[in-house]
């Protein structure tokens, strides 16, 4: 039976985000013009189109951030109570829901996700991340470090393109409910929502030098990581930076914390609710075209059920719709950006020649733009590259197993640890893989499920320190007096 129905075209008006030419560096809480460096242009992946001139800041911009948010932390910030602090947070996230539509848009132009994804699932996660840590702000005695913790004082934040908003927020909300000052420094190919977010820094009416956003690519994030005056480093991207960030900052007084990539197993057990499974692997590795560190990359699948699951799961993929990511039916977006399709090619085609199978979902791939259909590899070893190697994108490796030790030895064959996934009718079975997985976060019966409360981050490789939770809180604070 063909499932396929026909759609109209449904797109999201994107009249409501008003585009500047350019934009300067938010600093001291005022946009202004960078002073070394040079401008660049941020696209929107879909269609090639440029979407604004940014600033990429020179290590004299770096360096004005700094003294900006160390001064805020001297004269006001470090003075302002807990609860105050709470309520500048409280006043964010309530901006942040009021212009949802509008951040929803603008993150879909400049990331290429589907509106559907950044309008139900990254903007309504920002504005909870906001609401979670204003209530940690007058709380710290309860952190577990004693009674009133200490803030680092400046926090120098780096983080990647594949969740802008959600990524900053992770990263923003706890350094400020903590009592640190930020300079935050977006990914060069989406810039934008970070300098909204400038915007409503603004209107939330934070106090001057609090937040400051500065744009720019790896040499603007290096010379502020490298910054003397910053106390406190927090970074999400490749594992490959996280290594050169590490030993850049060895041996200096700087505090840590690192989120790396991944390559997660999904294990679906031949108990397990096929149908359910199935929805759990589409969401796992085809969620935000695969852009996800979390990503369930890599599909374990008891032998008996194989050919059950990859049938119904390559049905399910001929279903999903890919294209213009402001279509409120979009399934599948576009690629971030040109590197990283070039990056997706050559690993599919690695693939191919060290032998496994490919599948592609039969769709039509627009003129302009960067995309990649979902693409299902079978008859993968654990030797291919494409079974160990973090792919980044809308390509799922498929491995089988026979016994559950058997599953739990691939699943921990990476040097990633960051996340997994148990499918399985029996909760006895989930208590006893989930004890033998080296991930920092395990799913049971579902996949990608984030929430502020809950702490999120890796072991190995991916990266040390948990963001999100008590335990994220921890990573913004030290001991009275250390
Ligand atoms: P990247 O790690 O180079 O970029 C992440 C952020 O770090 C960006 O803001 C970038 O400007 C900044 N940066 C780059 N070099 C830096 C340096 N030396 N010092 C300080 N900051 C620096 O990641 P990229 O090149 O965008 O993607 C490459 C691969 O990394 C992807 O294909 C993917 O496999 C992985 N990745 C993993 C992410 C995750 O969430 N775990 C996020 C982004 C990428
Ligand atoms: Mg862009």
């Amino acid at each position: 039976m063909n499932q396929s129905f026909e759609y109209s075209p449904a797109p999201e008006s994107r009249a409501i985000v008003n585009l500047a030419t350019s934009y300067g560096l938010f600093i001291d809480g005022k946009f202004a013009q960078g002073q070394d460096g040079a401008p660049f242009k941020t696209i929107d992946p879909a269609t090639e189109e440029v979407l604004a001139e940014v600033w990429g800041a020179g290590p004299k911009d770096v360096n004005r951030a700094v003294t900006a948010a160390r001064k805020a932390y001297n004269q006001t910030w470090r003075k302002t109570s807990g609860r105050e602090r709470g309520k500048y947070l409280y006043r964010i996230a309530r901006i942040i829901q009021e212009r949802s539509r509008e951040l929803a848009v603008l993150e879909s132009l400049d990331n290429g996700k589907p509106i559907r994804e950044s309008r139900d699932v990254d903007i309504p996660l920002v504005a909870a991340h906001f609401f979670y840590h204003a209530g940690w702000a007058d709380k710290l005695d309860y952190v577990g470090l004693g009674s009133s913790p200490s803030a680092y004082g400046v926090a120098a934040q780096v983080i990647p393109w594949n969740f802008p908003l959600l990524m900053l927020a992770w990263k923003v909300a706890p350094a400020l409910a903590a009592g640190n000052t930020v300079v935050l420094k977006p990914a060069e190919t989406t810039p934008l929502s970070a300098l909204w977010f400038a915007e409503i820094c603004q209107q939330a009416e934070l106090p001057n030098g609090v937040v400051n956003i500065i744009t720019g690519d790896g040499a603007t994030g290096a010379a502020l990581v490298s910054h003397p005056d910053v106390d406190k480093v927090a970074f999400t991207g490749s594992t490959e930076v996280g290594r050169q960030i590490a030993i850049s900052i060895a041996g200096t007084k700087k505090s840590l914390t690192l989120e790396l990539g991944g390559k997660a197993a999904n294990i679906v057990f031949d108990d397990a609710p096929i149908d359910q499974a199935v929805e759990g692997i589409v969401n796992g590795i085809f969620f935000n075209q695969g852009h996800v560190c979390c990503a369930g990359s890599r599909l374990l699948v008891q032998e008996s059920i194989a050919d059950a699951v990859i049938d119904s799961l390559k049905r399910r993929l001929s279903t999903l719709r890919l294209g213009d990511p402001l279509d409120k039916n979009t399934d599948i977006g576009a690629i971030n950006s040109a590197p990283q399709l070039a990056k997706i090619v050559e690993l599919a085609k690695s693939g191919e020649l060290d032998g496994a199978n490919k599948w592609q979902a039969p769709c039509q791939i627009p003129e302009k733009g960067y995309w990649f259909a979902p693409t299902v590899f079978t008859n993968v070893t654990q030797s291919h590259r494409i079974a160990r190697e973090e792919i980044f994108g809308p390509v799922l490796s498929t491995l089988t197993f026979r016994t559950p030790s058997e599953a739990v030895e691939k699943a921990n064959n990476t040097p990633f640890g960051l996340s997994a996934g148990i499918w399985t009718e029996k909760g006895s079975r989930i208590l006893q893989i989930a004890s033998q997985l080296k991930a920092g976060v395990i799913w049971a019966n579902t996949f990608n499920r984030f929430d502020p409360a809950s702490p999120f981050g890796g072991f190995k490789e991916s990266g040390y320190g948990r963001e999100g939770g008590r335990q994220g809180m921890l990573g913004y604070l030290r001991p009275r007096g250390k």
